[in-house]
């Protein structure tokens, strides 16, 4: 059998998955093509996704004739149409273990632009501390978050973690999400209400929702007109779900205070764009989940759970479960 892993994984999960199959990882250092990515599945039993960016569509799996099991490390599965895999009895598999990391994420960005961490370096490490010898801390005045409210955007995992974060801030919280959270109002105080009411009462607004047709374009020029001029926005959940020359033009002309961004429409974020030349937004390039041992145990979690399919296992975190149907697993080991 043979695994084939699109971009590199942790060490200790290739490990795990040599011991069913052999392995064979992306041979260019770099994001595959389309058709270096299809040539490289054609005879494999298995595909490690480190990322959203190779597509699993249905071309794909209908060329990959031996497949069984795709395992994606990570949770956005945009990437994977999940009706085709399941029609073909593909396993589909992810890893939600990974919550807490982007959820400090998410809480890192929102202070870091709050209190403007990232001009402030900028500034230190340009050799500077005072202006003509006087300390300059109006200069770099940001914005408290504590005792503030937290509009949060999609309270599933991710977003249920941003607001227990929240809670240890005294922030007073808010969610719009399709489903209650009961669970997560017991436990944070959070108080689910429409998205035009958030946005007119949050200081601070997470995007922590999944991207699908509901969700793309969801914060526009017309959202950013409700929000609050002192406002700040963190995306650590996809690019498209915001509009991106909206938000350049809301940051441009202080329509809101400033953004805290992981996830682009474009990745990696193309030289000229606007974003690049704006002080009030913080960048970092998709590295929500990279620490290292998450970045681990993501490893390990996807290279069982493929190691679990290929030996006639249920996975822990499958998510097409109807494909249990369609190709039910015969245990080999
Ligand atoms: C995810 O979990 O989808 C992250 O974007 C990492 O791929």
């Amino acid at each position: 059998m043979k695994i084939f892993i699109a971009q590199p994984i942790q060490p200790e999960g290739v490990e795990i998955l040599k011991q069913v199959a052999e392995v064979k990882s992306n041979p260019q250092g770099r994001p595959l093509t389309r058709q270096e990515f299809l040539t490289q599945i054609r005879d494999v039993d298995a595909v490690v996704l480190p990322w959203h960016t190779d597509v699993m569509d249905r071309e794909a799996i209908g060329l990959a004739s031996h497949l069984k099991v795709i395992g994606r490390h990570g949770v956005g599965y945009e990437n994977i149409d999940l009706e085709a895999a399941t029609e073909r009895g593909v396993y589909v598999t992810f890893t939600p273990v990974h919550t807490p990391t982007v959820a400090d994420t998410a809480f890192v960005l929102l202070m870091t632009a709050a209190r403007r961490i990232a001009e402030a370096d900028r500034f230190v490490k340009s050799g500077k501390w005072t202006v003509g010898g006087e300390w300059v801390a109006w200069q770099h005045m940001g914005l408290d978050v504590h005792d503030k409210t937290i509009g949060i955007i999609g309270c599933g995992r991710i977003g249920a973690g941003v607001a227990r974060r929240a809670k240890g801030f005294d922030m007073r919280i808010l969610y719009f999400d399709e489903v209650a959270r009961p669970d997560v109002e017991a436990e944070t105080g959070a108080v689910r209400v429409g998205l035009d009411q958030l946005l007119k009462e949050s200081d601070f607004v997470s995007v922590n929702c999944a991207l699908n047709e509901r969700s793309r374009g969801l914060m526009g020029a017309k959202q950013f007109a409700i929000m609050k001029p002192t406002a700040v926005l963190v995306n650590t959940a996809r690019g498209p779900i915001v509009d991106q020359p909206a938000l350049v033009e809301a940051l441009k002309t202080k329509r809101i205070a400033a953004a805290g961004l992981d996830v682009f429409v474009e990745e990696p974020i193309p030289p000229g764009d606007p974003l690049l030349t704006l002080d009030n937004v913080v960048l970092i390039p998709h590295i929500g989940s990279a620490a290292l041992e998450m970045r681990r145990k993501m490893a390990v979690t996807v290279a069982e759970d493929v190691a679990r399919v290929l030996t006639g296992k249920k996975p822990t975190y499958l998510l097409n479960s109807k494909v249990l149907e369609v190709r039910p697993l015969t245990e080999t080991k």
